[in-house]
């Protein structure tokens, strides 16, 4: 199943977890934080679960949820409340780091245990970058095991409040130089431990030139999905992350080159060296694995 596109759903909206299947979406994250308020979460818990159980047996695309942050005192009910509908994932805000993932965990094999979830089924992906703590320890999620992780996020929100940044982008609209970091970080710390790397969303929904432009942008920069908060923006995004016939005729000619001349370091196509690295990154978007 591709993880291109992942949508979040306020968990206390009927309207919008009643359209979440129809969007397109490769994940729908269903929100228990941000987006629901204190006195509508114990509703919206019971509207995830419901979702959950409702969507198992025809989901098409991922089932996850969003639930509150470890230092909440709201995240054992959230899990105690969904983890019946078996969620495919759980996200997990403000991730002070790997320790976090594991005190998670250990709560995902309590409950997997009691409402007779394969044990270890249940994936976590990280929100790694709300907290200037956080921020500075992303790549200490590179060496920790870690088996239940799924993919490492970063986020902008939060962390500009953190740190009292007035502005995220700068005058050319690309991001600066803090953020630029962590997403770098985060980039680089899931490929070095071999999972999902996904870019933060793009808050301005009405902006699609903008959106195209930063999810074409991710993908080329190694990531491998990205966050979406509106419908409009799953199918920019399903495009941006999707390669194009051309660049993978492009890959095949480069597989097909070296095949030709399996004794050859570097080549040549259309008069352009091409040596090993494009042989790698030719057979990764092929999905070729050696
Ligand atoms: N999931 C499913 N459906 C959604 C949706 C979402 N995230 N966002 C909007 N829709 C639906 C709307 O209900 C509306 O349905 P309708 O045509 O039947 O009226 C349609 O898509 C168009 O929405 P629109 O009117 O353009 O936006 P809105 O004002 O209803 O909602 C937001 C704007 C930002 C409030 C909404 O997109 C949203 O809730 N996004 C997710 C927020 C979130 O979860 N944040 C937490 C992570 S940062
Ligand atoms: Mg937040």
């Amino acid at each position: 199943m591709p993880q291109r596109s992942w949508l979040f759903v306020p968990g206390d909206s009927e309207k919008k977890l009643g359209k979440a299947a129809d969007t397109g979406a490769d994940v729908i994250i269903v929100d228990l934080e941000d987006s629901v308020t204190f006195s509508n979460k114990d509703q919206a818990r019971q509207m995830a679960c419901a979702w959950l159980t409702e969507q198992r047996p025809v989901a098409q695309f991922g089932r996850w949820v969003r639930i509150n942050a470890l230092d909440s005192r709201l995240w054992r009910d959230d899990l105690i409340a969904v983890m019946p509908g078996a969620p495919d994932g759980i996200m997990l805000p403000k991730s002070a780091g790997p320790e976090s993932i594991q005190t998670l965990a250990a709560e995902l094999y309590e409950l997997e245990g009691r409402y007779g979830i394969p044990t270890g089924s249940t994936r976590i992906l990280a929100l790694v970058s709300e907290t200037a703590e956080a921020a500075i320890s992303i790549p200490s999620y590179a060496s920790a095991p870690l088996p239940r992780l799924q993919g490492l996020v970063w986020g902008g929100e939060d962390l500009s409040a953190a740190i009292g940044a007035a502005r995220k982008y700068d005058a050319d609209g690309r991001w600066t130089d803090a953020f630029r970091f962590v997403r770098t970080q985060t980039l680089l710390t899931a490929h070095a431990k071999g999972v999902l790397a996904l870019d933060t969303l793009h808050a301005d929904f009405a902006d699609t030139a903008g959106l195209k432009r930063f999810a074409e942008e991710a993908r080329a920069d190694g990531f491998g999905g990205m966050l979406a908060i509106h419908p409009a923006q799953v199918p920019v995004i399903n495009a941006a992350f999707t390669p194009s016939e051309e660049e993978l005729s492009h890959a095949r000619a480069i597989v097909a080159a070296f095949a030709a001349q399996p004794n050859a370091g570097t080549l040549q196509i259309d008069r352009r060296m091409i040596d090993r690295p494009h042989l790698v990154l030719a057979k990764r978007l092929l999905g070729i694995v050696d």
